[in-house]
C-alpha cells in the first residue's frame, strides 16, 4: 500500500511529494544502508533486512521525497501479545532530518497495522534523538510512556550498552 501527499514537511522546507509505502524484497539493500548511514544504529546484516521486508513487511514502512528513499521504520507484532507493535529500527537519512519524517513513519506504521494499542521500543540512554521521538510520539498520542530495564548490558556478548524499554499506551 503506498500513499504520497504533496506537504513540506515543516513549515521552513520546500514543497516535497512525501511518499509512505511497505517495503519489499528490492527495497531491503536501501534500508541497510540507511541503517549503515545512520552511525547510530545498530547495523544487522544486509541479509536481515531483505529477510525483513519479505516476512515483516506489513508491519514496516519506508518513506520517499521526491522519489529518492529517505527513511523507513521496521517492526513486528509480538507473537506472544497481538495488540503490540514492537519497533525495532527507525532512521532517517540525516539530509531530511528535523523535518518531522520519522514521526510521520511512526504514526503511518500504527495507523497501517490494525488492532495494536500497544507500541514498545528499546533505546541506549545515549540516544536523545531517539528518547526524544518516542516521547514526543506518546504526547502527542495522549498516552503513557513507561521506560523499564529490558536488556542490561551484562546480557550482552560483546560492549554494548543496556537497552530499556520504552512502553506507549494506550494507542487509538
Ligand atoms: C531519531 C531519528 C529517526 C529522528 O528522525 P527525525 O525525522 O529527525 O525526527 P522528527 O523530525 O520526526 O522529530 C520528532 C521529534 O523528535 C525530536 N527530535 C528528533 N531529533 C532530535 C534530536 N537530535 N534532539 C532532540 N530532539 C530530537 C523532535 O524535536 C521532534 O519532537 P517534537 O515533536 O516535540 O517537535 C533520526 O535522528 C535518526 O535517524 N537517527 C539515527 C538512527 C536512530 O538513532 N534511530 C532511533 C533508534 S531505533
Amino acid at each position: 500500500m503506498s500513499s504520497a501527499l504533496q506537504t513540506p514537511l515543516a513549515p521552513s522546507t520546500p514543497r516535497r511529494t512525501v511518499a509512505l509505502r511497505q517495503p519489499t524484497v528490492d527495497d531491503g539493500g536501501e534500508l541497510w544502508r540507511m541503517a549503515t548511514e545512520s552511525q547510530t544504529l545498530d547495523v544487522n546484516t544486509s541479509y536481515a533486512y531483505l529477510l525483513w521486508c519479505r516476512d515483516f513487511g506489513t508491519t514496516s514502512l519506508m518513506a520517499e521525497i521526491d522519489g529518492e528513499p529517505a527513511g523507513f521504520v521496521i517492526g513486528y507484532v509480538r507473537p506472544e501479545n497481538p495488540e503490540t507493535l514492537m519497533i525495532w529500527q527507525v532512521a532517517v537519512d540525516s539530509s531530511h532530518r528535523g523535518q518531522g519524517l520519522a514521526r510521520t513513519l511512526l504514526d503511518g506504521l500504527v495507523d497501517r497495522v490494525p488492532g495494536v494499542t500497544r507500541m514498545e521500543t528499546t533505546i541506549t540512554d545515549d540516544n536523545r534523538a531517539s528518547i526524544a521521538l518516542f516521547t514526543s510520539f506518546a504526547k502527542r498520542r495522549d498516552a503513557s510512556i513507561q521506560r523499564d530495564d529490558l536488556f542490561g548490558d551484562h546480557h550482552f556478548p560483546d560492549n554494548h550498552d543496556a537497552e530499556r524499554l520504552y512502553t506507549i499506551a494506550p494507542l487509538s
